[in-house]
């Protein structure tokens, strides 16, 4: 879906017209994939657009930073009020925010330490990632030919554009192939992720997601609100290693993240998953997450930040 453009763009500091948002085709980052960035998702409340947890996600943008020795100019604050700033101005109830920290014009080579720090972030409506219906259909999921990142190589709790090659090769296989996402396996052979989404199973009421540090996936943020949310409904939640086998076995399955939401998986490597979709569990914890967004669930109200001036 082309993005949908808004009035401003936040620049290093200033606001700028969204067309005049530009920057050097020399950028160290677009050569080299070393810019970190987030993705966030503000959504509509009574009491005006909140940002969904939003100082988790800065920390964990400074964070990818630190991992990739880029010295951000900016702290915490002064990121969260940048990002309040862009929604307030964006004149949007909700939507998607992307906040990039990025390696500038000045310098070539692989050394990024001389290299000057950019920070720029955007806002635009944006729907649901994986299609509308999706809680009615569920996905479909291959595995991919590719593995995921081994933290050997690549710093895997890093949010960094160049690591996103890997989830875009995967992506492309599975659309290529008629499904509609991939799950990603490491080198081992165990579960990882989607390409930009965290897996929970389902079996006998219990939920079991990969320990993400030993599976090389990012550490979601839309996870461990559901991880919160199902202990206080009741549920067992274990960080277990996963085989692709233990996802065609289970009685639900299901991918998080701030694109994506909460999306039932319909079927991996063309195995049906439990006997319904969605499934009761899945349901009830998308139930669940959505009400915490929109700031009606009856606690967490501290995962939403209003976007007020
Ligand atoms: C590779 C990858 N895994 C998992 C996630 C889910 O993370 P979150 O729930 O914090 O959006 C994302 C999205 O940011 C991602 O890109």
């Amino acid at each position: 879906m082309p993005i949908q453009p808004t009035a401003k763009i936040w620049m290093d500091g200033q606001l700028i017209d969204w067309d005049k948002a530009h920057i050097h085709v020399l950028t160290h980052s677009l050569h080299y994939g070393t810019a970190v960035f987030e993705g966030i998702r503000a959504y509509p409340t009574d009491d005006g657009p909140a940002i969904f947890r939003l100082s988790e996600h800065v920390e964990r943008l400074l964070n990818s930073a630190k991992l990739l020795s880029i010295d951000c100019d900016y702290n915490q604050k002064e990121l969260e009020d940048a990002i309040v700033l862009t929604v307030v101005e964006s004149g949007l109830e909700g939507g998607y925010i992307r906040p990039l920290i990025y390696l500038g014009y000045g310098e070539m080579g692989l050394n990024p330490l001389p290299c000057k720090t950019n920070v720029a972030i955007a806002m635009w409506p944006w729907g649901a990632y994986l299609g509308d219906d999706v809680m009615q259909t569920g996905i479909s999921l291959m595995v991919s030919s590719w593995a995921r990142h081994d933290p050997r190589s690549l710093p895997t709790a890093a949010k960094a554009t160049g690591m996103y090659i890997n989830s875009s090769l995967a992506k492309v296989e599975a659309l290529r192939a008629g499904y509609d996402e991939a799950l990603l396996l490491n080198i081992d052979g165990y579960v990882s992720e989607g390409t930009g989404e965290n897996i929970f199973l389902v079996k006998d009421n219990v939920l079991i997601t990969p320990p993400v540090s030993a599976v090389g996936a990012l550490n979601g943020i839309t996870a461990d609100a559901i991880i919160t949310l199902a202990k206080e409904l009741g549920y067992e939640v274990r960080n277990e290693l996963i085989r692709r086998s233990d996802v065609y076995l289970a009685d639900e399955a299901f991918l998080t993240g701030t694109a994506a939401e909460v999306v039932p998986i319909r079927e991996l490597d063309n195995r049906k998953i439990g006997s319904v979709v969605p499934g009761q569990v899945t349901k009830r914890l998308r139930e669940a997450f959505d009400a915490c967004c929109r700031g009606r669930y009856e606690t967490h109200r501290d995962w939403i930040t209003l976007a007020k001036r």
